[in-house]
């Protein structure tokens, strides 16, 4: 595996996404995790992810404003990689913030001996398995009786790279 690097991206339409390897946006992410999910990862949760070396954290933001728009967070344990978290703040999702994220987040992991990047998510999560299927991924397994007390099933996604 290569070293921790920082990257910044334009992304199109004035979007700029930047790897983060230090707790200075944490306060922010831990905002957007309670705006986008029902249940969020709590702060010392995500402090311990963020700082994780294992981990790629990568945000998003407009060109014109500080604030972070998204995040996602994935796990790099070569050949293989986990997508644990992605979100956007509800009241920028659906204009094509998530999709550019993702798109970044995984153009980063070329820099990496990865086959697979895989993850996990609720069979009714259905914008996120819309967004996951449009970056290229397929579905490889289902877990029944997964999330929510055993009510929700898990699909496996995977993409291999
Ligand atoms: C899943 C999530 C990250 C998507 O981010 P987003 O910025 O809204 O997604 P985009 O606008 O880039 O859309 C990407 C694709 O997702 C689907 N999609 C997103 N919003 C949609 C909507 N309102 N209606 C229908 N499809 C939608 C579409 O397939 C879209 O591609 P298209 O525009 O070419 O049709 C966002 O909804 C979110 O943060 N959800 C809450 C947290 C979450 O569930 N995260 C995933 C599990 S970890």
């Amino acid at each position: 595996m290569m070293g921790v690097q920082p990257f910044i991206a334009i992304a199109p339409e004035g979007y700029l996404c930047s790897r983060i390897l230090d707790l200075e946006k944490l306060v922010e992410i831990v905002e957007l995790e309670r705006a986008a999910f029902a249940n969020p990862w709590s702060q010392v949760s995500l402090s311990t992810e963020i700082i994780n070396p294992l981990n790629l954290t990568s945000v998003i933001r407009s060109k014109s404003t500080p604030e972070i728009l998204g995040y996602s967070l994935i796990r790099i344990i070569p050949p293989e990689a986990e997508l644990l978290r992605i979100a956007v703040k509800p009241y920028a999702q659906g204009v094509g913030v998530g999709a550019m994220l993702l798109g970044e987040s995984l153009k980063k992991l070329l820099d990496f001996q990865l086959n697979q990047v895989f993850l996990e998510v609720s069979e009714k999560n259905s914008l996120a398995i819309a967004l996951y299927k449009k970056a290229g991924f397929s579905v490889e397994n289902r877990r029944p009786s997964y999330y929510d007390n055993g009510t929700t099933g898990a699909i496996i996604m995977v993409l291999d790279v």
